[in-house]
């Protein structure tokens, strides 16, 4: 067994190899210290299972309950009870101390809605029982192409209960250009949006078989989101668990994702992102990206992922960009991960091309820096137990390695580096030389 293992002294990689073996300033020191300990608070174990006891009857005064079933709503899985939610949604959005209840035991069809605030505050979405889409992609309502339930403009709302949103997904992803060459490829909706909103909790609540996205906190801030469960086959295509876009003040904990795609992703404008508790597998791992598609800016600050438990995923810890882009990915800790049979446990790939024709070549790249992988061990399946594919024209820079222990069980293992500098890597070096 060959190990990939580096040292944890950050200290000691300063006074040793320095950038490049260059001098290390007081701005380096600085932005390392700064990289180590930024956080945001998470929720208190009190809050994450409160969920379990009925906030109606919570000392926070008395709320109205609205049950879906008083608005008509059938829940037997094949009538449409479209419009009873929507009826609900009108009331209870305008109510003050809502709680808008999807009762247990039930399955209730919706088509794809949009259900808009804003809504009277403090207003809590309990569903406990399923949420089913219709299957059919032909059948689909074309003025939502991109989503199935969508809640825009709300503020401090509460999203909780034991229940599950089953986006019935798998015509889509027949019809996918992915499983099906001769398909064009087109978006398919999202099973659950939460768009430009604030002050939001998500509790509980199992999401499932999606039509492509699962779940995406799009244009928001200040969002909590505790205990969510995503599943969908691994062979299922597109069907990221957690998308996070434009965004900021973002906490994800402790969720347990198993889909076909990225189990959480995070692309443009989003700011001030912790993961943390995150199982994730099967899938594609957990991406900042991709960035920069079709030239487009890119940009993604401060993120954590604080305790992750990946296994059998095609990557681990992933930052993408497509070539053409401009922008940067700056301030990101990767830390306390264990990876078991993962294809690519950490890689930086400023070269993704997720597009049935290659890409040409660019020289404009979205810049990656200060990027910190800490304590990160465990089991790779490729040769390339990291891999850093840099942009020539824009490399990455200052990436930290501290404390970490990868492994192949059957060959050696090796660090694949391309235009990276930074501090506990060695570029270009093969591993067993420095170790
Ligand atoms: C829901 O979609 C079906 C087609 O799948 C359609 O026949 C029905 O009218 C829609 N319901 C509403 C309330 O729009
Ligand atoms: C792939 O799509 C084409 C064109 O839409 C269709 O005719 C064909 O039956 C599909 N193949 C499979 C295996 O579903
Ligand atoms: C990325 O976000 C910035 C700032 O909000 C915006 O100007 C830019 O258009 C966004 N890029 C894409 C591809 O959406
Ligand atoms: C991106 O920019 C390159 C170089 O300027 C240009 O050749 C290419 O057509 C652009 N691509 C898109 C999608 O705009
Ligand atoms: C390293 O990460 C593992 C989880 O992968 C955790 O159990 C362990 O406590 C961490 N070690 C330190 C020193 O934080």
């Amino acid at each position: 067994m060959d190990k990939l293992f580096l040292l944890s002294l950050l200290g000691l990689f300063i006074i040793a190899y320095g950038v490049s073996g260059a001098f290390v300033s007081d701005s380096d020191i600085d932005m390392i210290k700064e990289l180590e300990s930024f956080d945001i608070e998470e929720e208190d174990d009190d809050d994450v299972y409160s969920y379990t006891v009925p906030v109606w009857r919570s000392e926070r005064g008395s709320k109205i309950l609205m049950n879906v079933d008083s608005f008509d709503a059938i829940g037997d899985g094949v009538t449409d009870d479209t419009m009873a939610f929507r009826k609900a949604w009108e009331t209870a959005c305008s109510t003050s101390k809502s709680v808008l209840l999807v009762p247990k035991e039930k399955t209730y069809l919706v088509n794809a809605t949009t259900f808009k605030g804003p809504c009277k505050d403090g207003m809590v979405i309990q569903i406990e029982g399923t949420i089913v889409a219709p299957d059919e992609p032909e059948l689909w309502d074309p003025k939502f192409p991109r989503q199935w339930l969508e809640f825009t403009k709300l503020n401090a709302a509460t999203f909780q209960g034991d229940g599950v949103i089953d986006g019935s997904g798998e015509k889509w992803w027949a019809e996918s250009c992915k499983k099906n060459k001769s398909r064009p490829c087109k978006g398919a909706p999202t099973a659950l949006t939460i768009d430009s909103s604030s002050n939001i909790r998500v509790k509980g609540l199992t999401i499932q078989n999606s039509q492509q996205m699962h779940f995406t906190i799009a244009r928001s801030e200040t969002v909590r989101i505790t205990g969510v469960r995503v599943s969908a086959p691994g062979d299922s295509p597109n069907t990221d668990g957690i998308h996070i876009t434009q965004s900021t003040n973002v906490v994800v904990q402790n969720c347990k994702i198993s889909t076909g795609d990225d189990c959480i992703s995070i692309v443009n404008a989003s700011s001030g992102i912790k993961m943390k508790g995150i199982s994730c597998g099967p899938g594609h791992g957990i991406s900042i990206g991709s960035l920069g598609k079709d030239n487009s800016t890119g940009i993604v600050t401060k993120v954590v992922l604080d305790t992750a438990y990946l296994r059998e995923t095609t990557n681990g810890v992933r930052i993408k960009t497509w070539q053409g882009g401009s922008g940067y990915v700056r301030a990101v800790r990767f830390e306390n991960v264990r990876m078991e049979d993962v294809e690519n446990p950490i890689i930086i790939d400023q070269f993704y091309c997720d597009s049935p024709t290659t890409c040409e070549s660019q020289t404009s790249a979205v810049k990656i820096s200060q990027i910190m992988y800490r304590n990160i061990s465990g089991t790779t399946t490729s040769k390339n137990a990291m891999k850093f594919a840099c942009s020539d024209s824009v490399p990455c820079s200052n990436i930290i390695l501290s404390n970490v222990n990868l492994e192949k069980t059957d060959g050696t293992v090796e660090t694949y580096c391309h235009a990276a500098q930074g501090f506990g890597l060695w570029c270009c070096a093969p591993i067993g030389e420095t170790a």
